[in-house]
């Protein structure tokens, strides 16, 4: 059977935490088990300039990634782990894809047209104000990302669904111009909504909501994190439903389905919100207990981490060379010399 080759990248955009566990890490690293997928998962440090200004953030940012999916099961033996900046062929790719994407596709994608919105709503008289061509250009490097490999499956949230969307255009633009297949058209596998985890604040858990709770934390900051989820005032006798409390919704995703049972039932019997956010600390540091040890360990080792990212990249541009000489023999430019 021809392996299928499944990649997805990973903005290094601040400490991971429980809702990308959910819905990016675990269903990317189960993918990844599946013997006939050959899989490239990434970290997109240049896509994170856009926003990302701190030059001392990146190397910790990209290691607190890498560090985590590790600890979470990733094994870099099987998954192609790498640094989107130790490719180069990616971008030159992406000034390739450039030359064929109309400009009019990307005055639609949703972050550029977010900022216009925002703009205009503001009254702000030119509507592009504060945008940089980093920011709309941004699906034509994540293009590049995607095409470079061959990709057939790019596993993303919704909100990324648009910009796969866009990277089958362009391969299919290209394919078009030139009357062959110089690119593979690949296929967004959209994460449903199934895995939306609620924050501290009970609405979506997310970054931009600053209502999360990272995955990497002493357990007592856990604890205190725990506590802090927002809940109604009842009293402990009060009966509780466990179907609108967010405390629940969390346990749920972690515990047992034999837990899960009783603890509803022991909400309907009324239950204090200090035992009942003790419960769902104890399911989440059964969890992450032992993926933590992992991940101190290798951040204590940076070099370990280092080695890793750099033999996935050896790799990763050992695929990369052929699918880029390819279009560029299609094109008509010449291999380097
Ligand atoms: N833009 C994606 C995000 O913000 C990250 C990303 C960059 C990506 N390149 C990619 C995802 C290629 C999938 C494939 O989440």
């Amino acid at each position: 059977m021809a392996t299928r080759t499944v990649l997805t990248g990973i903005k290094p955009s601040g400490r991971p935490h429980l809702g990308n566990l959910l819905g990016a890490i675990r269903p990317a690293l189960e993918l990844a088990r599946d013997p006939s997928l050959r899989a490239l998962y990434f970290i997109a440090d240049y896509h994170a300039l856009t926003t990302q200004r701190d030059p001392r953030a990146y190397a910790e940012l990209t290691r607190d990634v890498a560090a985590t999916w590790i600890a979470f099961g990733l094994d870099p033996e099987r998954v192609v782990i790498y640094r989107q900046s130790d490719i180069p062929e990616v971008f030159e790719l992406s000034w390739i894809l450039a030359c064929f994407t109309p400009k009019g596709w990307m005055n639609k994608a949703h972050a550029y047209k977010a900022c216009v919105q925002d703009n205009e709503e503001k009254g702000v008289a030119d509507v592009d104000a504060g945008v940089d061509m980093g920011l709309y250009t941004y699906p034509v490097l994540m293009a590049a990302d995607i095409l470079l490999f061959d990709s057939d499956v790019v596993p993303v949230g919704k909100d990324q669904k648009q910009h796969v969307e866009i990277a089958r255009d362009i391969a299919q633009r290209i394919n078009h111009a030139y009357g062959r297949d110089l690119l593979v058209l690949p296929e967004p596998a959209i994460r449903e909504d199934t895995a939306t985890v609620v924050g501290l604040d009970g609405r979506k858990m997310s970054k931009s909501y600053d209502n999360t709770i990272p995955l990497m934390m002493p357990p007592k900051q856990l604890k205190k994190l725990c506590n802090r989820i927002v809940t109604d005032s009842s009293p402990p006798e009060a009966p509780k439903d466990p179907g609108t409390s967010s405390v629940f919704e969390l346990y749920k995703q972690f515990a047992s389905a034999s837990e899960i049972e009783a603890m509803a039932a022991r909400y309907r019997a009324g239950i204090g919100w200090g035992e009942a956010k003790g419960a769902l600390f104890e399911v989440l540091e059964r969890e992450v207990a032992g993926p933590r040890a992992r991940y101190e360990e290798l951040m204590a080792d940076p070099g370990e981490l280092d080695r890793i990212l750099a033999e996935g990249a050896r790799r990763a541009r050992e695929l990369a060379r052929p699918v880029l000489e390819r279009v560029r023999a299609g094109v008509g430019i010449a291999p380097p010399a």
